[in-house]
């Protein structure tokens, strides 16, 4: 079996090896994937090791990602592999969502249950695997958080030297707080994101610093993981539909990877549809479907959801790619409809940060849009954690969750409030037992 990198430009199509450090192809700038010359004969017995792993306890065995080693065999020494126990994640089924969007049922697949409380674990541990196999000894990335927390974690487990670079306002309190427990060096920018993410390019080009951004190839390929598990966990019957939150896009690349190599190999007979969901104000993918542009319309991102806070996404052509194949779309929430999307994935006993929750959003638009139809068997992606980002959901219910003016008045310092349509806010009594159960009605 072997394993290259190749761009995906259909009109280049340049391949190299797989230990080369390059992030895009050095020919024409294309994003690169990692392909196989696969050797799967029998999709049904690769299927049944799949499940018969999940009662041993070997390292690569306990993992949500290697256990599907066969679907991502770049690595041939194990002893390399950085594991966490990653992936593994449930599947819930969401009876208060599904009222709420309008679905006979909905399932959500919790990527925020994973050792970092995000999705990023399961790419990271690949990410870190080819870190570690090709001898790196510095690792970067730039983040809103997420991707931080967990090249930090893994970057630690392994040894390797984690520097990272976020942007000095709007991450999540407890997003910032795991990188630098973990030990990396934090560089707070003054800038956003696409910013960070320009400047860490730059250096780790220059530099002997190995970028571990969805940029990277090897980080996807952990991702399609998530897909793999879901078809697991559900026996391999295909849902209609997966909806992904949107930032960076690299995550919806990588489902569709995971999707159409599936479908090629023939473990699965019809290609569930990826929708992916952005912010109304940080919606660049969806501006530039909307426009039919050949180039990426950027757009200066706001949302209240830092994770998605992001106007210049790097793996745009990957999530094009992954909805040609599927036949699936792009779409937008307001700030609202996340605010409330989140508030009733809480009181289904979930919880999620705020990017995951455009998920519900968004399938409740579609719903009354009528392009997703009740019966739908849809699985929505839960990317991150509740605890991730303490304060939006606090605010929220004490009803002083505000986003910046939809309307140019930043000499005002203008803000909009979000409504609390859900709120649940503590209640403040005095430390007497009969007030207590007065408002308690008890
Ligand atoms: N949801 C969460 C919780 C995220 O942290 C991210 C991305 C996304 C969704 C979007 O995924 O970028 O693959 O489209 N967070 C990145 C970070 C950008 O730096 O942590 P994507």
């Amino acid at each position: 079996m072997s394993a290259y990198l190749k761009c995906i430009e259909k009109n280049c199509n340049k391949t190299m090896s797989s230990t080369s450090k390059a992030y895009v192809c050095p020919n024409c700038e294309g994003l690169l994937d990692v392909t196989y010359d696969f050797e799967i004969f029998d999709p049904e017995k690769i299927k049944q090791i799949f499940l018969k792993r999940r009662s041993s306890n070997s390292l690569l065995d306990l993992s949500g990602v290697w256990r599907y080693r066969e679907l991502l065999p770049f690595c041939t020494d194990f002893s390399k592999v950085v594991s966490i126990q990653e992936g593994n994640t449930p599947v819930y089924e969401a009876p208060r969502c599904a009222k709420y969007v309008g679905l006979k049922k909905l399932n959500l697949k919790h990527q925020g249950l994973n050792p970092t409380g995000s999705f990023k674990d399961n790419g990271m541990t690949t990410g870190v695997t080819q870190a570690n196999l090709l001898g790196s000894k510095i690792v970067a990335c730039a983040s809103t958080g997420n991707t931080s927390a967990s090249m930090a974690a893994y970057a630690a487990r392994a040894g390797i030297r984690a520097v990272i670079f976020i942007p000095d306002q709007q991450i999540g309190f407890g997003k910032l707080a795991q990188s630098l427990d973990y030990g990396a060096t934090t560089i707070q920018l003054e800038g956003d994101f696409d910013e960070s993410m320009r400047l860490v390019k730059e250096i780790t080009l220059e530099r002997d610093v190995y970028l571990l951004n969805s940029i990277n190839p090897f980080r996807l390929e952990g991702q399609k993981a998530i897909i793999i598990e879901l078809l697991c966990q559900q026996d391999w019957k295909v849902p209609d539909r997966i909806v992904v939150p949107g930032g960076n896009l690299g995550n919806s690349g990588s489902f569709g990877k995971a999707i159409k190599e599936l479908y090629d190999l023939g473990f699965i007979e019809k290609m569930p549809m990826v929708t992916i969901i952005q912010a109304q104000r940080a919606n660049p993918l969806y501006q530039t479907l909307i426009d039919r542009s050949p180039r990426l319309v950027k757009v200066e991102a706001q949302t209240l959801a830092t994770a998605i806070k992001i106007g210049n996404p790097v793996s745009w052509k990957k999530a094009v790619r992954a909805m040609e194949w599927t036949r699936g779309w792009c779409d937008f929430v307001s700030e609202q409809e996340i605010a409330d999307a989140k508030a009733i994935i809480g009181r289904d006993g979930i919880g999620c940060e705020p990017a995951s929750a455009t998920t519900v959003a968004g399938i409740r638009k579609l719903v009354q849009t009528k392009e997703i139809d009740p019966d739908e068997d849809v699985v929505a992606v839960l990317t991150g954690n509740l605890l991730k980002d303490p304060d939006y959901t606090v605010n929220y219910h004490q009803n002083s969750l505000y986003q910046e003016a939809t309307y140019r008045n930043e000499l005002l310092g203008k803000k909009d409030k979000i409504r609390s349509t859900f709120a649940n806010g503590p209640i403040k009594v005095r430390a007497d037992k009969e007030a207590i159960l007065k408002v308690l009605g008890l």
